[in-house]
């Protein structure tokens, strides 16, 4: 990759005769001068050059070495126009690279590299392909803007990428928008390849979360062959393409209102040749004209879906119901004194046949507590209060919506990433049925 300057910054070095370079090394460490990042050198005349740190070694030092650490000893300074990386250099990890070739090239333009400089470099970030964003909790100190654009270039030099962007704060504005600004590169559409799908979209205009893949891979296993399906907030595709190319969903009305997103959503349909089997409705999903089509919705909403709910017991089918993933951010404390499951106040039976909870079946071989609602193994107390509350809330949703009363049950709780500390990202499984005629 080409870089303002061409060439990496010079270094500068300090020369002397090979039987002195212990003494010199020792010295240089001691004054935390001795560049680590570089090798030492052997010079065509036999002298031996050391890196060290700075622009200069200045006056003191070299009197030290030459009249004290190692009298006789010529001592010079130089510099060395193509240093080699040392061992240990070539041998670090990315975030090191990053820290070496930057400090190495701010100082090669006259800045003083600093704790404070070091400290701002990232430590992580996601790679796109080619694109490197980073977040937004780097780059922060002022000295940058005055390095500024070359200096895109160099970290993308240090990190083997063309592009380089830099997030803001997700903004609140519903749609999602990543707040994300390219600093090198004239584009920001990437693609990934997640489980056999293509995904397309533009890192500036959508978001991407790479902690949902567990959850992509558990819609892509579910048996939904045949089945109808209403995607509430499609974004790019996520779920969308999964239940169409993998469950085998007969058909997905995927409702987003991001045109940015959409353009993506249309692109990956697409390219993943599953475009003759979604319809796209662009807009808010709460003013949907659809009702009584689906077999199964999903709410993939953070921090959460509530909003949608009245929409997605709308849209299932009156005489059969449906299952409903359910996306929420739930808060939980360690040491917090839980109520054990079954205690809470929350908790209210919503299913009207109890007969039915003995003879109802899982489908997939979970365990059932003595109720008939499917246990997580790894349910935390806050996440299944949470389903409780949610599920309450949705039976009458249901009755009010349908006219008719329903029956719900809890049938899985899936966590898919730890969004905050204390605060966990889970998918409930609901499953919602319109409640048989009596008499
Ligand atoms: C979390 S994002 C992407 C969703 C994807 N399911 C995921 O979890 O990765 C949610 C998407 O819902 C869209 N969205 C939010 N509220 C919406 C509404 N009321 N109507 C339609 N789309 C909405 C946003 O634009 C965004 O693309």
């Amino acid at each position: 990759m080409e870089r303002e300057g061409g060439k990496p910054a010079a270094v500068v070095a300090v020369v002397t005769e090979p039987r002195f370079t212990q003494r010199y090394r020792e010295y240089l460490e001691k004054q935390k001068l001795l560049d680590r990042r570089h090798r030492v050198e052997k010079m065509p005349d036999g002298t031996v050059a050391l890196p060290v740190l700075g622009e200069t070694l200045p006056e003191q030092h070299l009197h030290e070495l030459r009249d004290r650490v190692a009298p006789g000893s010529t001592c010079t300074v130089t510099q060395l126009l193509d240093p080699v990386p040392s061992k240990k250099a070539q041998g670090c990890s990315p975030a090191q690279r990053l820290c070496l070739e930057v400090s190495r090239w701010v100082e090669g333009r006259g800045v003083m590299w600093s704790a404070e400089l070091e400290a701002d470099l990232p430590r992580s970030w996601q790679r796109h392909g080619d694109l490197l964003l980073l977040s937004e909790d780097c780059f922060q100190a002022k000295q940058w803007k005055h390095l500024e654009p070359e200096l895109w270039e160099t970290v993308a030099s240090a990190l083997g990428v063309r592009r380089v962007a830099k997030r803001g704060r997700v903004s609140p504005d519903g749609a999602r928008t990543p707040a994300v600004t390219l600093l090198l590169g004239d584009h920001g559409w990437v693609e990934h390849v997640d489980n056999g799908i293509r995904y397309k979209f533009d890192v500036t205009r959508c978001m991407f979360s790479f902690g949902n893949i567990t959850e992509k891979l558990r819609v892509a296993s579910l048996p939904c062959a045949g089945e109808v399906l209403v995607d509430l907030y499609a974004g790019i595709g996520y779920f969308t393409l999964p239940f169409l190319v993998h469950a085998g969903a007969a058909f997905v009305h995927a409702c987003e209102w991001n045109p940015h997103a959409v353009a993506a959503l249309r692109k990956n349909l697409d390219i993943n040749g599953v475009a003759d089997r979604c319809k796209i409705h662009f807009g808010d999903n709460r003013k949907l004209k659809l009702s009584n089509i689906a077999d199964r919705v999903n709410l993939g909403l953070i921090p959460s879906s509530e909003e949608g709910w009245p929409i997605a017991c709308q849209v299932l089918r009156h005489d059969a119901g449906g299952i409903l993933h359910i996306h929420q951010n739930v808060e939980s404390y360690p040491g917090k004194n839980h109520q054990p499951p079954g205690s809470s106040e929350m908790e209210k039976e919503h299913w009207p046949y109890p007969q039915q909870m003995i003879t109802s079946h899982c489908t997939n071989g979970a365990t059932r507590d003595s109720r008939g609602k499917r246990q997580s193994a790894a349910t935390k107390p806050e996440w299944q209060r949470w389903a409780e509350s949610a599920e309450t809330r949705l039976a009458t949703l249901l009755q009010q919506v349908h006219g008719t009363p329903w029956k719900t049950q809890i049938l899985h709780i899936q966590p898919v990433k730890s969004y905050a500390p204390h605060v966990d990202h889970i998918v409930l499984d609901l499953e919602c049925r319109p409640c048989p005629l009596v008499g």
